[in-house]
């Protein structure tokens, strides 16, 4: 419809100006004719009088040439009649002759170019002067005058004519314009068909009846994204412009939100998941669909009759949609298969993988199942569904072949093996084939990217294309990209709102440490990768080689307790109590505050932020991490400037964060010389070092990251849209 306006309103534009040119054109033509016409007549009666009048001169009676003029003007055309015998004598005439036609002033009638018209109040008349053929007055002319009344009036009715022709033509043509564009718009199949169904040609045409014959909308977002403020508008004006309103689902394993059973009633938890710090912004902010596992003791008692929630509680933006497991079905594929194969497979962390088909087979039925839940929760045809993580591998080709068109966008939040490291899996083929179900794949840095594409090349009959970082795979493409995760920034000011004094006084005294004693702190899931073992060593070394930091030092270790049922987790945490309980007591000296405080509990996030804003160092030692956002939350808690992060080389945040201490965390004099630098900064080196890094993750922020999956995702719409439409135009021309 907005195709056929647009090609209407210039047309009767023209059409209006056309006819406004046309009108005294038409007027001027026809003047000339009737003009021509009384001309013939004049001459015509001029001859047929010519005889009589010469005798009624002859005779020299003006009464006898009065009355014969007299008879002349019976004709009703013939207005009024004079003769003139010599130009110095009045005219002998009719009585309604004008006044103006004197003999003497005959000649702009007989000489002139122009038509022989004589303007008077009651409008045009025609002159016409003849000569007359008398021996006795030689000079002697007749004047015939016309009346051209009637000219005027068949001039005014051509006009009205002319008008009406031109109101008729534009609406024919309107009509024409408005009956192509509708049936080019349906196709010229379809748009027969509804005529012969007797529909209306106006009726715009359903967009779901031929979704390739939509109008293309194509949006140029500018590459240079950097000019981009990315906030949560950000998010949704993308959503809104690029993707053209179209929903989000996000599936993960871990939910945002878990509520849990109390003695004192429903408990609501946050989990300690990065994966979930990062993603329930973006969240808030889309307003879409979150799937994920309904893991709490409470969960089935607070979702409604199809396993919903609107969350967050106190401010609802979105809706949760709960996966409910048997316990068999957890224990396999989330213990066994995700937590003992894949995860000590894709981290180098020197934990052995198990791989039992038991497991695998949960594995399979569990993703079969979200995929049935993200078709069950799909409004359309192509959603945007965004998969997330190593927990669900085969799940971006299951949604493929229920939604054929959905936009999967699949992200990777650990490191990706290389290819020696990942072929040990049994299942490496179905995995790989699983994922190459994506649209977009991600990962946190450009080496896993790499290494993904190298295992892909080694072990699958794939087409690898290392310029534009893709992969085709049974006939579809899968395109590879960096996209490193990031927070929420400007951070919740709520989680700011406490004083840095009084956030390191309160945590002093509540832990019992001196008012100025140096406090550093590590925070996360009791997890072998995260090298906790290693941040103990390190710390014992710092009190070995700089001994003036015992009784002045302590390590606060928040441990969230994590994979509890899994023995490699239970044996780690045996082992991270009891090598900080061995290093307490090789440096205690009486009533001095202990070298570490392991705290092996949940803490929620206005509580860890307290703890950032409390400490003086903070101290990132993973062994192999997809990002780390520990490291980034330690940043954004500091807006005094102050504190110093220490960070593992092997946590993908150290590319971002060059500014902080980069160590390797199996080097212990490396780390304890780290940490003994980090307490001695002084206050400028440690601005300078923060101001960067707090820029850093300001810029990249987690809209940042979504936003940019997302363009990713609407230029991949847009490409395959064209390329649907173009097959279809060619099927119908050909057709
Ligand atoms: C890592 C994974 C996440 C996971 C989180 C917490 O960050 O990438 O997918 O949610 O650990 O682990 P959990 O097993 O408790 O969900």
């Amino acid at each position: 419809m907005r195709l056929s306006l647009r090609f209407l309103i210039p047309l009767l534009i023209a059409l209006g100006v056309f006819a406004y040119a046309a009108v005294p054109l038409v007027d001027s033509l026809m003047t000339r004719w009737f003009v021509r016409d009384l001309d013939i007549r004049a001459q015509l009666i001029a001859n047929t009088v010519q005889e009589p009048l010469a005798q009624a001169i002859e005779s020299g009676s003006p009464g006898l040439m009065a009355r014969y003029l007299a008879r002349l003007t019976q004709d009703e055309r013939i207005y009024a009649v004079g003769v003139c015998v010599a130009p110095s004598m009045p005219p002998i005439a009719t009585p309604e002759f004008p006044e103006s036609l004197a003999c003497d002033k005959l000649h702009p009638y007989t000489d002139s170019e122009a038509p022989p018209l004589l303007r008077t109040p009651r409008g045009p008349l025609h002159v016409a002067v003849r000569a007359i053929d008398a021996p006795a007055a030689p000079g002697a002319q007749l004047i015939l005058v016309h009346d051209m009344g009637f000219a005027v009036g068949r001039s005014e009715e051509t006009k009205r004519y002319l008008f009406y022709f031109f109101v008729a033509l534009g609406a024919i043509v309107a009509l024409i314009t408005v009956v192509i564009a509708q049936l080019s718009w349906r196709g010229w199949v379809q748009g027969l068909r509804a005529l012969l169904r007797g529909e209306g040609l106006v009726r715009p045409a359903s967009a779901a009846d031929v979704p390739e014959l939509r109008p293309l909308e194509a949006h140029y977002r500018p590459r240079d994204e950097s000019q981009l403020a990315w906030t949560p508008e950000t998010l949704r004006s993308i959503l809104k412009g690029e993707l053209q309103g179209h929903e989000v689902i996000v599936v993960s394993n871990r939910e945002p939100y878990i509520h849990v059973k109390a003695d004192d009633g429903i408990h609501m938890q946050r989990p300690a998941s990065g994966l979930v710090t990062a993603l329930e912004p973006v969240m808030r902010a889309c307003s879409g669909i979150w799937i994920a596992h309904g893991s709490g003791s409470a969960d089935r008692d607070t979702v409604d009759d199809r396993d919903k929630i609107a969350v967050p509680p106190d401010a609802p933006a979105y809706q949760l949609r709960r996966v409910w497991l048997t316990p068999e079905e957890e224990a396999g594929y989330y213990s066994g298969f995700a937590n003992e194969g894949l995860w000590p497979l894709c981290h180098i962390a020197h934990v052995r993988p198990t791989f039992r088909s038991s497991d695998f087979e949960h594995y399979r039925t569990v993703n079969a199942k979200f995929a049935k839940a993200v078709k069950e929760e799909a409004r359309s045809a192509d959603p945007i569904v965004m998969v997330q993580d190593y927990h669900f591998a085969l799940l971006p080709r299951m949604i493929r072949d229920l939604l054929p068109r959905a936009t999967i966008i699949t992200f990777w939040h650990i490191p990706w093996p290389n290819p020696e490291a990942f072929a040990i899996c049994p299942w490496r083929d179905e995995l790989l084939d699983g994922m190459l179900g994506s649209s977009i794949l991600g990962f946190h840095t450009q080496f896993h990217c790499n290494n993904f594409l190298d295992t892909v090349d080694r072990l699958l009959e794939a087409r690898v294309d290392r310029d534009a970082f893709s992969v085709t795979f049974r006939s579809r493409l899968t395109v590879v990209h960096r996209y490193p995760i990031s927070i929420d920034w400007p951070p919740d000011a709520a989680l700011l709102s406490k004083s840095i004094a009084d956030c390191r006084r309160d945590l002093r005294a509540r832990l019992r440490l001196p008012e100025e004693h140096a406090i550093g702190i590590g925070v996360e899931r009791l997890d072998y990768t995260k090298g906790i073992l290693e941040r103990f060593r390190a710390v014992e070394r710092l009190l070995d080689l700089e001994p003036q930091w015992v009784g002045a030092f302590t390590f606060v270790q928040i441990a969230a307790p994590s994979r509890s049922m899994i023995s490699d987790y239970q044996h780690y945490a045996e082992r991270v109590r009891s090598v900080a309980n061995e290093i307490n007591r090789r440096f205690a000296r009486g009533d001095a505050p202990p070298p570490i405080l392991l705290l092996i509990e949940h803490h929620e996030v206005e509580s860890v932020y307290e703890h950032f804003r409390a400490a003086d160092v903070c101290f990132v030692s993973s062994l192999h991490d997809g990002m780390n956002l520990v490291a980034k939350e330690f940043v954004a808690a500091r807006n005094d400037e102050r504190g110093v992060l220490v960070l593992s080389q092997f946590a993908g945040a150290s590319r971002e964060l060059p500014e902080a201490l980069i160590v390797n965390p199996y080097d212990a004099d490396e780390c304890a010389a780290a940490l003994h630098l980090a307490l001695t900064m002084p206050a400028d080196e440690q601005r300078a070092r923060l101001r960067l890094m707090r820029g850093l993750v300001a810029e990249f922020n987690v809209y940042r990251w979504a936003g940019r999956m997302l363009i990713d995702a609407a230029a991949m719409r847009q490409r395959s849209r064209l390329s649907r439409f173009a097959r279809a135009r060619e099927r119908l021309t050909s057709a």
